[in-house]
């Protein structure tokens, strides 16, 4: 293996999630540049099906307000689960909220489009741990809410997939063993 390679894979490998997340979020620079790699991510017909809308300071209350307003529209009651949700999105500095913009295309279906943004946001969180901090791609069961799209001005074509979870560190997590790719992998002939 070239030295290049092993130094690519060790990147790789050493990405991981941290739900630990706090003060300083990354400049709007360092975010521009995670960003930049999401935008090499495989692309059908260059449609480019991806967005991504930043939530930082008080926003953050209101998207809390959102993922609240969701439930309450889903016909949830509980007050605990309420103050729960809207705390979710003080879990970090940044959270950049990721979006799969489908279009219609005759040789390009909407799942392409999900995987290419798939494949933006790993790039983003490869980026994001390459510059020193932590991330974590999450969902959750209102992510696909019409409450939570339209609050942050989504359209009906528009798909949620995921809202990404930035900050500094606040702890060492320690580099994951490299996984074997026996049991995954077989020659087919
Ligand atoms: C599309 C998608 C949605 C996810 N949603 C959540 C989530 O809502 N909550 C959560 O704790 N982890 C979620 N995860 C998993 C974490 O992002 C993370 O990958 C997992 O905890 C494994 O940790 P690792 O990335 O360090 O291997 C999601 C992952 C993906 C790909």
């Amino acid at each position: 293996m070239t030295t290049k390679a092993e130094q690519l894979f060790e990147m790789i490998n050493a990405r991981n999630s941290d739900g630990l997340l706090s003060e300083p979020a990354p400049s709007d620079e360092e975010l521009a540049f995670a960003i930049q790699a999401g935008l090499t991510a495989p692309d059908h017909h260059r449609l480019q099906p991806w967005r991504f809308l930043t939530v930082k300071g008080d926003a953050r209350i209101k998207m809390g307000e959102a993922l609240h307003q969701a439930l309450v529209a889903r016909g949830e009651t509980d007050e605990e689960l309420f103050r729960k949700v809207r705390a979710q999105p003080l879990r970090a500095p940044l959270i950049l909220v990721c979006v799969v913009h489908a279009q219609e295309h005759p040789k390009v279906p909407v799942q392409e489009q999900i995987l290419s943004t798939g494949a933006a946001v790993q790039n983003i969180l490869l980026m994001i741990k390459t510059l020193g901090y932590g991330a974590i791609w999450r969902t959750g069961a209102i992510t696909g809410s019409p409450v939570v799209k339209e609050a942050f001005g989504l359209g009906e074509q528009d798909i949620i997939a995921g809202f990404v979870y930035i900050g500094s560190l606040s702890r060492e997590i320690p580099v994951r063993e490299r996984i074997s790719v026996d049991g995954f992998v077989k020659e087919w002939n």
